[in-house]
């Protein structure tokens, strides 16, 4: 068993019956889904699901899952879902796809966020390894583009996967991915993003997870992290 599955599993293993559950997207999130599909069927659990994408709610519904449209849900008790980035302080990076709104919707929604996360995603500071991520409307992007380059951003929109055109989110707006070169820390940088009018959502997930559940030395962890 891989890391990753060790990991979904063990997240499979603390829902409850009659839990309402979010669902990530991503590669990780996709062996949670399997993992709490056959968990539900094997112990004939009545577990209910919410996706962040359409990917995830077609995975869960071809897995068995019922899946509740996002309008229908006021609070759901628990999201799960993987990172690009885990900082020492449990802040995340995600958004490498295209679902940031509904992810960050979900998990700031939930009582409680589960991020699960190999041990490559662990960093010393949100934005080491990856851009931020941040979306914006499309009509606003050089009007914020400007804005963060007067902050020391760095970055440019991003492609769709055939490289020709801009990349279009699941919530029909655009991704800047930049780079900071000045060293801001991530609660400054999440403040500044979410205060840049024209900025729809970014990347950063600061003050949201409850837990992180990684593998050390081959055994599952869960670190808890507060609110
Ligand atoms: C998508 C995300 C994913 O959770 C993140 O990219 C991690 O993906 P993976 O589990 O495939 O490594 O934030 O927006």
């Amino acid at each position: 068993m891989n890391e990753k599955q060790l990991i979904a599993n063990f997240a499979a293993n603390r829902i409850e019956d009659g839990m309402l559950v979010g669902l990530g997207t991503g590669s990780t999130a996709n062996v949670f889904i399997e993992a709490l599909a056959l968990r539900a069927k094997e112990e004939g659990l009545k577990i209910s699901t919410v996706a962040s994408s359409v990917i995830s709610a077609i995975k869960a519904q071809q897995a068995g899952l019922p899946v509740w449209a996002i309008e229908q849900v006021g609070q759901l008790d628990v999201y799960v879902d993987g990172a690009d980035e885990v900082a020492p302080d449990l802040t995340l990076l995600k958004g490498r796809g295209a679902d940031l709104v509904k992810e960050k919707l979900l998990a700031k929604a939930a009582r409680r966020f589960m991020v699960l996360a190999d041990p490559s995603k662990f960093v010393d500071w949100i934005g080491e390894r990856y851009p931020i991520p941040i979306e914006v409307a499309p009509f606003a992007w050089r009007l914020v583009k400007t804005s963060l380059e007067d902050i020391g951003g760095r970055g440019d929109l991003r492609l769709n996967a055939a490289g020709d055109n801009v990349a279009v989110t699941a919530h029909g707006s655009l991704v800047l991915d930049m780079k900071f070169e000045v060293a801001f820390d991530s609660k400054t940088l999440n403040q500044l993003l979410s205060g840049t009018p024209g900025v729809v959502e970014h990347g950063i997930f600061s003050g949201l997870a409850t837990s992180v559940v990684t593998v050390r030395d081959g055994r599952v962890q869960e670190v808890l992290g507060g609110r």
